[in-house]
């Protein structure tokens, strides 16, 4: 018995004796390599040839890299022992790849995943990966990141997954950049915990829920989207810019509490959008750029704007005039000048005045005094911009 025992210790000692550390860098050349170490202190690197289940059993930590990059006949890769990556986690231009299964795997400095036409199929670790500094998933078949449980991320990249249609994340503070880019038609996006991040660029979404988000560091932008409507209910404060382009189906842009947008606030090419959208609280922003459908659209508590307006609408006769008169009013709170047209065929792309009615009924194309005017205010249009840009620097 007691010999029982003392071997039953002694094997755990010298189990935990044996358990030692791997310092070089481990080259992987078959799809079943013997990695008899805890600790990886160096990189593992696949060769290209391997091909077939890949099975990285062993190791829990990698100190290094793990890069598995242009394995074209790698059909899965599997380690269920695994638990963290403190370098950079690489997949790149598997095209055979069609399953990820990193049971034991709730932790990656940096997550790369890259051409990966064939994979629909990630698992991570029992709560998924909670901790993850840069993620970009691009080019791949994934049609679910739920094994993505992050917490914190600094920037995260998700685009062109044609067959990923929604995303959902309790991710609370991204602190570099979000980018969700040209998935799967109609993809829901819902962050539900979202509160700060430094620049969000959404484009080609169906929804996008932000309801807890107050501040954004840098720019938020959301491009070619089928969003019917977006709200940002508790947002307070955008550092840069703020820009609503090519939203086709959109009808209604809320954001109640914003205060403050530090750069220009663009509303451009949104076919359906007749009113500007409804910002109460809005007080300033660098410059203004709004061209569309426009029937309405006011900024009630606009106190100030270094830059210029250039306002374009599309509506003609009392509608434009009314809309345009608007703004001309407001001339006194915005420094670098107003100019908006109405009756303008070209206002939905924001741009060319050419064919437009000023306020005063004249019309750009055929009247001196009014062309005059127009080249005076797109010089100062030109340091509302620089101003603009000024800001994004
Ligand atoms: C993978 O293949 C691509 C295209 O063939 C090539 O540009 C790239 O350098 C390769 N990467 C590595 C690490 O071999
Ligand atoms: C988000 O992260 C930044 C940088 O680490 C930090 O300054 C900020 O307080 C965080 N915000 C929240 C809401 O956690
Ligand atoms: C919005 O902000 C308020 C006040 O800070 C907070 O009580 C509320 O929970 C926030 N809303 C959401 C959806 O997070
Ligand atoms: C826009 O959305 C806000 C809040 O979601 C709502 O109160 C308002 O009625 C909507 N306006 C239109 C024109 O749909
Ligand atoms: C404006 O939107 C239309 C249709 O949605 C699109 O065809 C056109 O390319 C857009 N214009 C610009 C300048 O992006």
């Amino acid at each position: 018995m007691h010999s029982a025992k003392f071997l039953a210790v002694a094997a755990a000692f010298f189990g935990s004796a044996i358990a030692k550390d791997c310092d070089d860098d481990i080259e992987v050349k078959e799809a079943n390599p013997v990695l008899s170490c805890d600790t990886v202190k160096g990189k593992i690197i696949v060769d290209d040839s391997v091909a077939g289940d890949l099975v990285l059993e062993g190791p829990e930590k990698i100190e290094g890299d793990i890069i598995i990059n242009n394995a074209t006949g790698i059909i899965s890769i599997s380690s269920s022992t695994i638990e963290s990556v403190e370098g950079k986690f690489e997949l790149v231009g598997l095209e055979s790849l069609q399953r990820i299964g990193m049971n034991a795997l709730t932790s990656i400095n940096e997550l790369e995943m890259r051409k990966l036409p064939a994979l629909r199929d990630l698992t991570f670790g029992s709560k998924g990966v909670t901790e993850a500094t840069i993620v970009t998933i691009t080019d791949t078949l994934i049609d679910d990141l739920s094994g993505l449980m992050l917490d914190k991320v600094e920037s995260l990249d998700i685009n062109n997954n044609k067959r990923l249609t929604n995303f959902e994340s309790s991710l609370v503070n991204i602190t570099e950049a979000l980018k969700i880019n040209n998935n799967g038609k109609g993809m829901t996006v819902n962050m539900p915990s979202l509160e700060s991040a430094k620049e969000i660029q959404i484009a080609n979404v169906g929804s996008f829920n932000v309801p807890a988000l107050e501040t954004v560091s840098a720019s938020l932008k959301l491009d070619k989207c089928d969003i019917k409507s977006f709200r940002a209910a508790n947002l307070t404060s955008i550092k840069k810019a703020l820009s609503f382009i090519n939203n086709v189906q959109v009808t209604n842009i809320s954001l109640p509490v914003l205060k403050e947008i530090g750069g220009d606030l663009r509303i451009v090419n949104n076919t359906k959008l007749t009113d500007i959208g409804s910002f109460p609280k809005l007080e300033s922003m660098a410059s203004i750029n709004f061209g569309g459908n426009f029937k309405k659209g006011e900024l009630p508590a606009l106190e100030d704007v270094p830059g210029a307006a250039e306002i374009s609408t599309t509506a003609k006769d009392d509608d434009g005039e009314e809309f345009c008169s608007y703004w001309d009013d407001l001339g006194d709170k915005i420094q670098g000048g107003v100019e908006c047209t109405y009756d303008n065929e070209n206002a939905l792309e924001g741009g060319d005045k050419e064919g437009g009615q000023n306020s005063d009924g004249s019309s750009n194309s055929d009247d001196d005094d009014a062309a005059g005017m127009v080249s005076v205010n797109t010089a100062l249009m030109g340091l509302g911009l620089l101003a603009g840009i000024a800001q994004l620097l």
